[in-house]
């Protein structure tokens, strides 16, 4: 990869990065404005360099180009175009932007592919504004979806989705959901400290966490600060600390690999002078065993469960789960030598963070390639990787497309 490719690569993902000037990181949640312009760069991008575009209903994006010998066989790459709030400048969207780059280097150097190279641009991966994760590649691999979920807001996942999917109706992109790949590369950012840690530069991905995540409802009664005597209130909140202390400590001594996250929490009537009446918290939980993930499940559900009493009422909802998955061990080992072959640092570890390629690798060959994250931050806005270390991801994933597509 060139000086030029890079600035290329480092121009784009500045251009997406932009589009959330002047708020606190990137807020690209999905079918925001923000994502909406985000998602119609990409497809301009992809027509401007003569892509075959299809923007699906829920609005991920397939941009191809057609193989010589075997179009039928597709090799894809990508990742996602949304962001948490107040999210870093590279997650999913190094994945988006590195793939297109490879799949552009791979086209000025060696020219049209034998098989069909297409990058996938999905909708949504992060959870962080409907009560549901992954639904961009959930949809593509025909996992349901409820369309009434709402998000903070009310507003309905159908009626954002429609909204937002119009607007991709750009001349020359197609409507429609293509066939399934034969196998599927995401290149992302760690988004831990173990790379930059050891000083290595490029990890490959054996297997990613299986996580699940709740939201408990906590209802006392709401009155007056003032006149309540302390022994007669039934205050949410003070509840809630209880859970939330309680269940952290708990995760601590069930095992060392379990996390255990409490990230949202709305507080009913959120007022200085009223005893809270009504609070909701979420829990974002996950490790590489099933098993434990059951068994702090029933931990969670019997702690909410026995500590109600008359007059508090509290009750959990899981409304994700995501199971352990194990990647392609053969295209794993491809990347591995292709990583050697180029003088890359290298490890395999598992991934702690949520991935696409947990939902492709259902239905698809998959592979991740990471990159290090500077200090091991992601999620945040301050989520950064060395010029170098994109680059060495990009190379990687270029080569490894090379070897699968021509
Ligand atoms: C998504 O990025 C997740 O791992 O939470
Ligand atoms: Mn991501
Ligand atoms: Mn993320
Ligand atoms: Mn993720």
């Amino acid at each position: 990869m060139t000086t030029t490719q890079l600035n290329q690569l480092s121009h784009r993902i500045g251009t997406i990065n932009a589009l959330s000037k002047g708020e606190v990181g990137q807020n690209r949640l999905v079918y925001s404005p923000t994502w909406i312009s985000a998602q119609q760069q990409v497809i301009n991008w992809g027509l401007q360099l003569g892509f075959d575009v299809t923007v699906d209903d829920f609005g991920t994006t397939y941009m191809d180009i057609p193989g010589t010998v075997h179009p039928d066989q597709i090799i894809a790459a990508g990742s996602h175009i949304d962001t948490v709030a107040q999210g870093g400048r590279f997650d999913g969207l190094y994945g988006v932007l590195g793939g297109l780059q490879a799949i552009e280097n791979l086209l000025e150097s060696v020219g049209r592919p034998k098989k069909t190279l297409r990058l996938i641009s999905f909708s949504e991966e992060e959870g962080s504004r409907f009560p549901d994760t992954f639904t961009g590649s959930k949809h593509y691999t025909g996992q349901p979806i409820n369309l009434a979920m709402t998000d903070p807001n009310g507003v309905s996942f159908e009626d954002a989705r429609r909204n937002a999917v119009a607007k991709l109706k750009i001349t020359g992109v197609k409507s429609g959901r293509p066939e399934l790949p034969s196998t599927f590369t995401e290149l992302h950012i760690e988004q831990g400290p173990r790379l930059i840690d050891h000083h290595l530069q490029i990890g490959l991905v054996t297997s990613i966490v299986g996580q699940r995540r709740f939201t408990v409802t906590v209802k006392g009664i709401a009155n007056h600060a003032g006149t309540t005597p302390m022994d007669e209130r039934a205050d949410a909140l003070e509840m809630a600390v209880t859970l939330i202390s309680d269940l952290s400590q708990q995760a601590h001594q069930l095992d060392k690999g379990l996390t255990f996250t409490v990230g949202e929490m709305h507080i009913s009537p959120n007022t200085s002078n009223v005893i809270p009446g009504l609070v909701t918290f979420s829990i974002d939980t996950r490790h590489n065993n099933e098993a434990v993930l059951d068994q702090f499940e029933q931990i969670i559900n019997q702690v909410v469960e026995r500590s109600q009493d008359t007059n508090i009422i509290n009750s959990v909802n899981r409304w994700a789960k995501s199971d352990v998955t194990h990647l392609d061990d053969q295209l794993l080992a491809a990347n591995q030598k292709i990583a050697d072959r180029l003088g890359f640092s290298s490890t395999q570890l598992a991934s702690g963070a949520g991935h696409d390629s947990q939902i492709m690798a259902k239905v698809t060959r998959t592979t991740m390639i990471f990159v290090p994250s500077i200090n091991g931050i992601s999620h945040a806005p301050e989520e950064n990787t060395s010029q170098e270390d994109l680059l060495r991801g990009v190379e990687l994933l270029t080569e490894s497309l090379h070897q699968q597509a021509y």
